[in-house]
């Protein structure tokens, strides 16, 4: 008999009937119901539940109709879950907050989500000043949790944004430049190994995973916690947020934004400068804020309820490709127009320029190493990276003609990039678009360090193989 993967990749090529995959509903969703741990925590179609966790995705374009969902609240029940599905050989997706863009983020139509939606709690400890967190909340609830002590940590600058994702895939966050990535402030990352096992990753145990898990996602492992130190110092402390946003709905056209940020809430640093030396701006919207209030105001910019479509680029720190980029993505507009009008489809886009310091990459270094290959890429100078959204409300179609226009720009870019000698191969897993060779992406060394880490704790490629969602490690 064929496994249920076998069988979903036949069916999917049409060596056999659609149909031959409904026996896989029983044989893994069927099989985790029986299971008394899990007990009213399978949802199946056309279950209230399925429908509530399917409509609390972001995107509408990651919202997929699994066979069944799960639901766990431990890691034990992780643990039992992962035992059943690689029984079964079972495909299955990994949702964390729910904020990935794209179909296959986070979930899978062919085979079982693995929801981490109720393991979303933030705890704070004095003692170890270590704070805990678990991978399905979101970083407002975090922010909120941790306020009345004092503390924040490297989350999300939008609140609406997840955590497991988010830290998982790096992490570009306010304390990028002081910090590094979010991952490069993990002291320990509980995990559920593809045998069930769960296991601490952290500089003492397992350290070989702990770098590896810094950057790759769901690729090694189900994450069920992690532990990240608070910010307690800060320095440099500005950064900033440079983008042109096409948004004919809500303002009729294009407007640039500099997103500047301050975390010692010092008002109009020299960092910025430049930015309030430029001619005609239209408004400031600086303020001193709470980093809970900031998170929850940048949340509503991008709000849910849209499909959505991201794709990554970057490149040595030049204005050449970010002019070029701009020129362009007016032209990249007018061609989407005709075939999304944002009149029928509240079509808008972003353009958005993010600067990839060496103090970044450095950071990433000093605190356990990660594998995104940054130090590789800022040895001889900072970057840039680049990040090109879509939304809309309108239908599957339009966004089927949108792709060959957004997936054009980023090649036409990246070419010209290349032509000065600015081009950096390097993509950021939580921006990039899922065409995009991500893990690739970050260089020779990181990738063999990956594969190692993937041969040792799931030396039968479950992550890889049975893992229908997120991005892969290249063969
Ligand atoms: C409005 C908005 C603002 C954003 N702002 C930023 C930003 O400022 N900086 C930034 O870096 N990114 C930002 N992002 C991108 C964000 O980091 C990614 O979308 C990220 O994946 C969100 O995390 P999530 O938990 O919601 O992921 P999900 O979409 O739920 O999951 C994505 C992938 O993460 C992995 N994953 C999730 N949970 C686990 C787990 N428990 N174990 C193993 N793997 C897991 C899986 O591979 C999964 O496929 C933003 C996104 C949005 C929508
Ligand atoms: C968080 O998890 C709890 C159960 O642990 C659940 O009741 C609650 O709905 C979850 N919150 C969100 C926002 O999903
Ligand atoms: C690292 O893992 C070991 C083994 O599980 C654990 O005892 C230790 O507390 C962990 N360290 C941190 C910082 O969590």
């Amino acid at each position: 008999m064929k496994s249920c993967t076998q069988l979903v990749l036949a069916a999917a090529i049409g060596t056999v009937a659609a149909a031959a995959t409904e026996d896989c509903v029983s044989q893994c969703c069927l099989s985790m119901a029986k299971v008394p741990e899990l007990k009213g925590k399978v949802y199946l179609p056309d279950s209230t539940a399925y429908e509530n966790r399917l409509d609390s995705y972001w995107s509408l374009s990651a919202a997929l109709s699994p066979w069944c969902m799960v639901q766990p609240s431990t890691a034990k029940h992780v643990s039992v879950i992962i035992k059943t599905l690689v029984a079964g050989e079972c495909p299955f997706g990994i949702r964390g907050g729910g904020h990935g863009a794209h179909k296959l983020s986070n979930a899978v139509d062919k085979g079982v989500t693995i929801d981490f939606g109720n393991m979303n709690s933030t705890t704070w400890d004095p003692d170890t000043r270590l704070v805990s967190i678990q991978p399905g909340g979101h970083w407002q609830t975090v922010y909120d949790e941790l306020a009345p002590y004092g503390v924040a940590v490297a989350g999300g600058r939008a609140g609406t944004v997840g955590t497991g994702g988010f830290v998982s895939g790096g992490g570009n966050s306010f304390y990028s430049a002081s910090h590094g990535m979010a991952c490069d402030t993990v002291a320990n990352f509980e995990v559920v190994l593809a045998d069930g096992s769960i296991v601490n990753a952290n500089a003492s145990s397992n350290s070989d995973l702990f770098e590896a898990l810094k950057g790759t996602s769901g690729n090694l492992g189900l994450i069920t916690r992690f532990d990240m130190y608070p910010i307690e110092y800060a320095d440099p402390v500005s950064s900033s947020i440079i983008y042109w946003a096409y948004l004919p709905a809500l303002i009729g056209g294009t407007i640039l934004n500099a997103a500047i940020e301050n975390t010692m809430a010092t008002v109009q640093p020299p960092a910025f400068d430049v930015y309030y030396a430029v001619d005609g701006i239209y408004s400031d919207t600086t303020v001193v804020d709470t980093l809970s209030n900031v998170a929850n105001q940048l949340g509503s910019g991008q709000p849910p309820g849209f499909r959505n479509m991201w794709f990554a680029a970057s490149f040595k720190n030049d204005a050449r490709p970010m002019n070029y980029a701009v020129e362009k993505f007016e032209e990249l507009n007018a061609a989407l127009e005709e075939v999304a009008p944002s009149s029928e489809t509240g079509l808008n886009t972003l353009c958005m320029f993010q600067p990839i310091t060496k103090s970044i990459a450095e950071k990433g270094v000093q605190n356990g190493g990660n594998v995104m290959g940054l130090d590789a890429y800022t040895e001889d100078g900072n970057g840039i990276m680049f990040l090109l959204t879509l939304a809309l409300t309108g239908t599957e179609a339009h966004e089927e003609a949108a792709l060959p226009l957004m997936a054009a720009f980023i090649d036409d870019l990246d070419a010209y990039s290349d032509s000065l000698g600015l081009k950096w191969d390097w993509k950021y897993l939580n921006y990039a678009h899922s065409s995009q060779d991500v893990i690739a992406s970050f260089g020779e060394e990181a990738v063999a360090k990956i594969k190692a880490a993937s041969a040792k704790y799931d030396p039968n490629g479950v992550f890889q193989k049975l893992r229908g969602s997120g991005f892969k490690i290249p063969a």
